[in-house]
Formats: structure tokens, C-alpha cells, sequence
């Protein structure tokens, strides 16, 4: 679904971050990005998402050339990716099962046709207590579920989750790595940035590994 050939990221004039990176995100798969803090998982993600543009290569996204993609196309194309941000990025003043529902308001869709919707997302994700309950009151972990279900709410054909369990201790980490794989056991392609060794240990999955700016892949 997603195709890198020989792409290379620097931000502004500094020094190429990403070099030569080559892979690809196939339909239904589990993959992990790693490698140790500031080796550029958080860039390769943004690249990902189309919130960057490469500095050079190719990136060929559901069929179509990312160059070619113009800005009135983006939002269509983003929203079959979902993704969660390290920092979750939930609006404070909103409750988690406002925050969930947001990006469907936002296209204008009609509460009534979603609430069912967002309920059972919540609730698979362990917050069916928390629906009325505000960020700033959410745990750790909590807020991650949280902006897991806002980032599947429009059952997106790829996940991808910045560090999903680094503020989380090692039972809920299991959990959230259940979930991950239950929705990709119902299709999704999964892709998760860690550098949580422990973590990857628990999954028979592909590894992208980022060292020095480029990439290899253990199978
Ligand atoms: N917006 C930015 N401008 C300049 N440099 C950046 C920016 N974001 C990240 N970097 C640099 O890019 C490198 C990779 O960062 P990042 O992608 O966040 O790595 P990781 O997620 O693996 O920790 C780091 O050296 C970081 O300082
Ligand atoms: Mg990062």
C-alpha cells in the first residue's frame, strides 16, 4: 500500500536524517520500526502520514506517486491512515468520547449515525467507563487507548503508532501489543515505532531498523 524507494529526509539544511530508505507496508501486515531514540522513527512516520515530503526518492502511496498528490487530495489519502502520536494529542477540553468522534464531526457526519460506532470503540479498547471523562484526568495509559479508537475511528487501512507503550508499565504494554494485533488479525496494517526490545520479543513480526539514516529489515 505504501512504497519507499531510495528516500532520503533532511530537515532544512541540516544533515540527511533518512538516507536511501527502501520498503514497503503491504496490505494486512505487522511490522515494527526501531532503533535507538533519534534514529529517525518519528521522521520516517511523518513521511508516512504525508506530513513531510521526502528530500529526495520515491514514495508511491495506495497506488499513486506522493509528489503528485495535491492538497486538496491529502485529506482523503490521510484519512486511511491513522495514527498516534507519541504526545496523543487530545483536546483537553473535549471528553475522551468527544475526542474519539471529532474527526467524524468534523466531516460533518450526523451524531446519531456514529455514536454507536464510537461507543464500541471505546469500549474495545478498555475506556467504556471513561466515555465522559476529560484527558487532563486520564491516565497514561488511558490517554493512549484513548488516541488508539480516535485513530481507528474511521477504520483506517493502516495504523501507525509513535512509541504506543512508552509511558505505559509492562501488563498494559501486553494489552495495548493485544490490541494492535486484533486489529490486524481483522486487517489492518499495523506499523509500531519502539525501542522497547521487551516488546518486540512478544511477536513474531517483521522489523524495519533504523541505524545511522538507513534502514534494513529482519524478517
Ligand atoms: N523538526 C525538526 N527539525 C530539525 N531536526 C529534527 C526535527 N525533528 C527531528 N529532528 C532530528 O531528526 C533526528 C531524528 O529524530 P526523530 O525522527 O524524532 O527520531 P526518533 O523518533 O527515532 O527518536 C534527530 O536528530 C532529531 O533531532
Ligand atoms: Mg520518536
Amino acid at each position: 500500500m505504501i512504497r519507499f524507494e531510495n528516500v532520503g529526509l533532511r530537515y532544512g539544511m541540516g544533515p540527511e536524517i533518512l538516507r536511501d530508505i527502501s520498503f514497503q507496508i503491504p496490505a494486512g501486515s505487522f511490522q515494527f520500526l526501531s532503533g535507538p531514540s533519534g534514529a529517525g522513527k518519528t521522521t520516517l512516520l511523518r513521511l508516512l502520514f504525508l506530513s513531510l515530503a521526502p528530500t529526495r526518492g520515491l514514495i508511491t502511496i495506495f497506488g499513486k506517486d506522493r509528489a503528485l498528490i495535491g492538497r486538496r487530495e491529502l485529506p482523503h489519502i490521510r484519512r486511511k491512515i491513522g495514527v498516534v502520536f507519541q504526545d496523543f494529542r487530545l483536546l483537553e477540553h473535549m471528553t475522551t468520547y468527544e475526542n474519539v468522534a471529532l474527526p467524524l464531526r468534523v466531516r460533518g457526519r450526523d451524531e446519531a449515525s456514529y455514536r454507536g460506532d464510537v461507543t464500541e470503540l471505546l469500549k474495545w479498547v478498555g475506556l467504556g467507563e471513561r466515555l465522559n471523562a476529560h484527558p487532563p484526568v486520564l491516565s497514561g495509559g488511558e490517554k493512549q487507548r484513548a488516541a488508539i479508537a480516535r485513530a481507528l475511528i474511521e477504520q483506517p487501512d493502516i495504523l501507525l503508532a509513535d512509541e504506543p507503550t512508552g509511558n505505559v508499565d509492562p501488563p498494559l504494554a501486553r494489552r495495548l501489543l493485544r490490541l494492535f494485533i486484533e486489529l490486524n488479525r481483522s486487517g489492518t496494517a499495523v506499523l509500531i515505532a519502539t525501542h522497547d526490545l521487551n516488546l518486540m520479543d512478544q511477536v513474531d513480526a517483521r522489523r524495519l531498523v533504523l541505524a545511522d539514516g538507513r534502514l534494513t529489515v529482519h524478517d
